[in-house]
């Protein structure tokens, strides 16, 4: 028998990677399922409604971890945590494989084998596994609902026999996952909304959805896309016409959502601070970007900060402020991924090692760290 154990995470991290609906499918693979006590808490999964479909629960990490063999968590393990890991387990989190190494190499000291869920390839079968699609989308959606209740200006366009309400102008910057839920929230409260990207594919997206596009488009901008659909690191030429393109459109703007990301770099920066104070009294800047140092040359991460009247919010968790979807769905990215390691008839560990999306987000393993992104040949 399998056993599988979900851990509860810190105080900043209110999601579970666990779903009561998900916990019954591991338990019809055959596993047996562990929760510690409370995990669910934050995401209103009650201790309750995982003991109703058959899973157990652990009064602490040390009960829930003892012959574990998977273990699943939203955030990376804390080092505490990792010293209590069985040797032989297995680990799926979102481990930001490109935040702290000094975590990572602790994880492969304690000789379990552990996955990145943000590496999982982006191919088709593998789409119902892909966790930064499941967050982005939320957060991309809440950006645009935390800019609308923080700005003191209506969003849609209203005739009143006092006279019109303009619609608010809102720009999104980064057309991927979030971007695209961002123009299509503002979108549907009545916005205004443009968009850029480096990326020549979102331009018909985000005209799909009703939202006009900016960006310089020229021959470097036409090939900014890699084989998995990321955005490239742009030339200094290019981002210099960008970046006058995007200060003359910004200078209009009541509200700006950032998303864009470059996979292993730090966020480019894409509004300086002279931009920001080009922009009206009262406008605010939604910095998704802040985890990774930020779009925006004024954002402080995990703050709101005034910069000349303009409100810069810079949150880290977006998609956990709707822990509800934000949990559910990364469970059911998990078990998506889990089911592909279980073999259906005896419920046990059978790992493809060959497995495209095995290879693709497997990080440490044997003692090492091996992913490719990671080791020295592979960087
Ligand atoms: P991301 O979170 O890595 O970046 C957000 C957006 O910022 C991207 O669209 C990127 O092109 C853009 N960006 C980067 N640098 C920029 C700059 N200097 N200026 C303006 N924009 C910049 O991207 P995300 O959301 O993960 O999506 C990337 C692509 O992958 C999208 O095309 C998405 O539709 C695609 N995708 C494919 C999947 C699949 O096939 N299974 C699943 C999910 C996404």
């Amino acid at each position: 028998m399998t056993k599988l154990a979900v851990l509860a995470e810190s105080a900043q991290e209110p999601r579970v990677a666990l779903s009561p609906d998900a916990a019954k499918k591991y338990i019809s693979l055959g596993c047996d399922v562990v929760v510690q006590a409370g995990a669910g808490e934050r995401s209103h999964f009650s201790d309750q409604d995982f003991q109703d479909v058959g899973a157990k629960i652990a009064a602490t990490a040390d009960e829930a971890l003892s012959g574990a063999n998977i273990i699943l968590k939203v955030r990376r393990p804390e080092a505490d945590e990792i010293a209590k890991l069985p040797g032989d387990a297995i680990v799926a989190a979102m481990l930001d494989p490109f935040g702290d190494r000094s975590g990572l190499e602790q994880l492969a000291g304690a000789g379990v084998t552990s996955f990145s869920m943000e590496f999982m390839p982006r191919i088709t079968r593998a789409q119902s596994m892909d966790v930064l699609s499941s967050q982005s989308n939320l957060a991309g959606y809440k950006a645009v609902i935390d800019a609308a209740a923080y700005f003191n200006q209506a969003l849609p366009m209203m005739m009143t026999a006092a006279g019109t309400v303009p619609a608010a102008k809102v720009f999104v910057m980064g057309a991927g996952v979030a971007g695209l839920q961002a123009i299509a929230t503002a979108r549907r409260l009545g916005a205004i909304v443009t968009a850029t990207d480096v990326r020549p594919a979102a331009k018909e997206q985000v005209e799909s959805l009703g939202a006009k596009f900016i960006a310089v488009e020229d021959e470097e901008f036409k090939e900014a896309e890699t084989a998995g659909g990321y955005a490239k690191e742009m030339s200094d030429e290019y981002k210099k016409k960008q970046a006058e393109l995007v200060a003359d459109h910004v200078k209009n703007q009541n509200a700006v959502i950032t998303t864009a990301l470059i996979p292993g770099r730090p966020a480019p920066e894409l509004i300086s601070k002279a931009m920001v104070e080009s922009m009206p009294a009262g406008a605010v800047i939604v910095d998704l970007a802040a985890e990774r140092g930020g779009n925006c040359a004024v954002t402080e991460p995990g703050k709101t900060v005034v910069h000349n009247g303009v409100s810069i919010m810079g949150p880290l968790n977006l998609a956990g402020d709707l822990a509800v979807n934000a949990s559910s769905l990364y469970a059911r990215n998990l078990l998506a991924f889990i089911t592909t390691m279980i073999d259906n008839e005896k419920g046990e560990l059978a790992i493809d090692w060959e497995d495209e999306i095995i290879q693709g987000t497997l990080v440490t393993r044997d003692g090492k760290i091996v992913h490719p992104a990671l080791t020295k040949e592979g960087a």
